[in-house]
């Protein structure tokens, strides 16, 4: 078990420092280069026909019509698309998904990709792909949680079990003292980031260089070495920038591999960028849930049972299962717990890993059944929390660090001024008159820790290389993991060149799961200290060193020196040592990777408390959030700025889940009537509340070295329950179906 306080003491210059994003200023002047800025010579611009029927057949496309148009070079469809080696539709494990790349005339749902214009310009490719004018053989759109009889699944979200319980919840339910059965339902939801998925393909023979936006370079290039047959040496993927991602971004999309085959196809550079109304279907999404609780309580207010189930829908032809009863194996304590999934076929393109997959939708039921609960109970909903926390998930019985929670909880209320509260729904108002509530929720997930590499250099002038194929979406990672690469050689972070963001360095994993500083910090720590452990070698064992024989635990790096331990006075620069041995440098290879021990032994998750205000306007039930609060423990903080932003997004996109996003989808067509930003709600400045996020100091030492969690997706489990809660409490109407709209309140 790694010290913290001597991990502390050695790692701390730059560890623990709210510096800013050191490419902020590339990208607020504009010179950060995403993927579709790159112009490389002989460019041509690629658009994507889709279709406008959810299922069916492609029956004609008029590619002569398309390809008349003076600008376009070529119309790629089923008939003429470059051969694949891999079948797009062969999916070997859960994070291989099926991808449609023209290899049917087949539609599976609403804006699957039909065709590819190549052209000259993209307004010609544009042109070009209109005049496709699509026929079709039309069948009916399967749609809704209510089209066939559910079944339960294999696995949920990324390999999960559907299914898991602990003691008997029947026997629970049947001799609590209260007991309630509640539904709630959660809408889907399509991931927009700012930057929609875009590719620049360029074919030079049997190489391959693409510029496109990853979470996960080292799966991008092997999945293009299989669907292309190319050895994955010979491609190159470039993501430096990213503009935002939320899991969407995790595994290449058909889009983008569309544009690697668009690219070979014409023997000319290709970039393809979807237009904001095609990313709602070929690049994923939350799927809508249909959330049953039943919880029971004795004459105390303890849970005597939990059942969770959550009926959830796939595509028709591949399985994603939003993983939303999950939450209720971790978070509350009850002799008996059990948990499902169903699942539903439908019409849409496959659901996807969406920030907080399985936590954001469950905790909205989860949270506002606890709520319930509480009320039946006469208890304040904060107190009926701090009673049923759990000290160790109630279904591995793996012992929490639930003091933090704890904590959270208590920070969070002394902060917000829960005790404020009065008990009665809708007995609050401010001094316009509207109705004021305030809600709770308890925020957790899960700290994940992947595999990833890193290297590691020292130079003899004292300045150090940190290289791994890490990803920035937005989150800070450039900075969060050169401040780790810093504090591991012991050098300021203006001495280091951090090396980022392409497939050809050691592979960093995936940005994903909240897991990406815990596991590239891992690795950056692994190859550091392999490095420092070499020049700790060739000072210790040289006479002529005054840290001659200190041996190598006897040292530590700061400063670009090494220091004896025992006196820090006694020390000997880098640069000296590795002259004397002749040497240019030392590098080093590390890697990171779970420890399957620790993570037996013990659960291990971020933990949090949300505080909402709400005012809602008595007559005509507009909701506003006017106050969040979060506090949140998720171990090492490495940079309390970047984290306090992420918690602020997380928070903010709480607010979003919880009273604004909303896809509809149409059942006759199957299509998503709101495909645009205009129609398809999310917070603005305007909606955004006073918001604070308090960081509880926790110390882990059993997730990783560092001692670090995530803390990307945990801010938005806690939020939408919170303000869920918080409208019952200002109006006395509880509304289970999120988004919380005023028609909904009102009716
Ligand atoms: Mo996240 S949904 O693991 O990018």
């Amino acid at each position: 078990m790694p010290d913290i306080a001597y991990e502390q003491a050695r790692h701390g210059s730059s560890i623990g420092q709210p510096l800013t994003r050191r490419d902020g200023i590339l990208k607020v002047t504009g010179a950060a280069t995403y993927a579709a800025d790159n112009r490389p010579g002989g460019l041509l611009h690629a658009v994507v026909a889709v279709s406008r029927i959810a299922r069916g057949r492609v029956t004609h496309l008029d590619v002569a019509a398309a390809k008349g148009h003076p600008g376009v070079v070529a119309v790629m469809t089923g008939a003429n698309a470059p051969k694949l080696a891999q079948d797009p539709d062969a999916k070997d494990n859960p994070f291989m998904f099926r991808l449609d790349l023209l290899q049917s005339d087949q539609v599976r749902y609403a804006h699957q990709p039909i065709a590819v214009v190549i052209a000259e310009t993209l307004e010609a490719a544009t042109e070009g792909a209109e005049l496709l004018a699509p026929r079709y053989a039309v069948e009916p759109a399967r749609i809704g949680l209510d089209v066939e009889a559910p079944e339960e699944p294999d696995a949920v979200g990324a390999g999960d079990k559907a299914r898991a319980s602990r003691g008997d919840v029947e026997a629970g339910l049947a001799e609590a003292e209260r007991r309630i059965e509640t539904v709630y339902e959660t809408a889907a939801q399509y991931h927009n980031a700012l930057e929609p998925h875009a590719i620049v393909a360029q074919w030079d023979g049997d190489r391959l260089i693409v510029d496109t936006p990853s979470q996960g370079l080292g799966m991008a290039q092997m999945r293009l070495a299989a669907l292309f047959g190319l050895d994955p040496k010979n491609i190159l993927v470039r993501s430096p920038f990213l503009g935002g991602g939320f899991g969407s971004k995790g595994l290449l999309s058909g889009p983008q591999v569309l544009g690697v085959m668009a690219a070979k196809l014409v023997g000319r550079p290709v970039k393809l960028v979807l237009r904001r109304e095609q990313m709602f279907g070929p690049v994923g999404h939350r799927a809508e849930t249909r959330q049953t609780l039943r919880l029971g309580t004795d004459a105390s207010g303890a849970l005597t049972a939990l059942d969770h189930h959550t009926l959830t829908a796939t595509s028709s032809f591949d399985e994603f299962y939003e993983p939303a009863s999950a939450l209720s194996r971790y978070l509350y304590a009850a002799p008996a717990v059990s948990t499902g999934h169903s699942g539903v076929r439908v019409d849409t393109g496959t659901p996807l890993f969406m920030r907080a997959p399985g936590e954001a939708s469950g905790s909205v039921a989860l949270e506002g059944a606890i709520d319930e609960m509480a009320e039946a109970c006469g208890l304040d909903p904060l107190d009926f929390r701090l009673k049923n926390y759990a000290e160790a998930e109630p279904i591995s019985g793996r012992p929490f660090s639930s003091k933090a929670l704890r904590e959270c909880y208590a920070q969070g209320a002394a902060r917000f001024g829960w005790d404020k509260r009065a008990k009665a729904p809708r007995s609050m108002r401010d001094s316009a008159g509207r109705l004021v509530g305030y809600g709770v929720g308890t925020a957790l997930f899960p700290a994940l820790m992947m595999q990833a590499e890193a290297r590691a250099e020292i130079r003899a002038d004292g300045t150090g290389t940190v290289a791994l194929g890490a990803h920035d979406m937005g989150q800070g990672a450039w900075t969060a993991l050169a401040q780790i690469a810093a504090d591991g050689l012991g050098i300021d972070l203006a001495q280091l060149d951090f090396q980022s963001g392409r497939s050809d360095l050691p592979n960093a994993g995936i940005a994903g799961g909240s897991a990406h500083t815990a596991t590239a910090g891992s690795a950056i720590h692994s190859a550091t200290s392999a490095v420092l452990a070499q020049l700790a070698e060739l000072a210790t064992g040289d006479e002529r060193s005054p840290l001659y024989g200190a041996g190598n635990a006897g040292v530590f790096a700061r400063g670009g020196r090494l220091l004896r331990r025992d006196d820090e006075g006694r020390g000997e620069s880098f640069a000296d040592i590795l002259a004397r041995a002749g040497r240019a440098s030392v590098s080093a290879e590390g890697k990171a990777a779970p420890d399957p021990a620790s993570r037996e032994a013990y659960a291990m998750h971020s933990h949090g408390a949300v505080f909402a205000e709400v005012s809602v306007d008595p007559d005509l039930g507009q909701i506003r959030v006017t106050r969040l609060v979060g506090a949140f423990a998720a171990g090492r903080i490495v940079n309390p700025r970047l984290v306090t932003s992420q918690y602020y997004g997380g928070m903010i996109w709480g607010v979003s889940f919880a009273l604004h996003e909303n896809a509809v989808l149409d059942p006759r067509s199957g299509r998503v009537m709101n495909a645009n930003l205009g129609e398809y709600h999310v917070p603005v400045n305007a909606d955004v509340p006073a918001i604070e996020a308090i960081l509880v100091e926790e110390h882990d030492p059993h997730v990783n070295p560092l001692g670090i969690k995530g803390v990307g997706e945990i801010g938005i489990t806690g939020t939408a329950g919170a303000i869920a809660n918080a409208v019952y409490h200002a109006t006395g109407i509880r509304v289970r179906k999120t988004p919380i709209t005023l028609d909904r309140l009102l009716g």
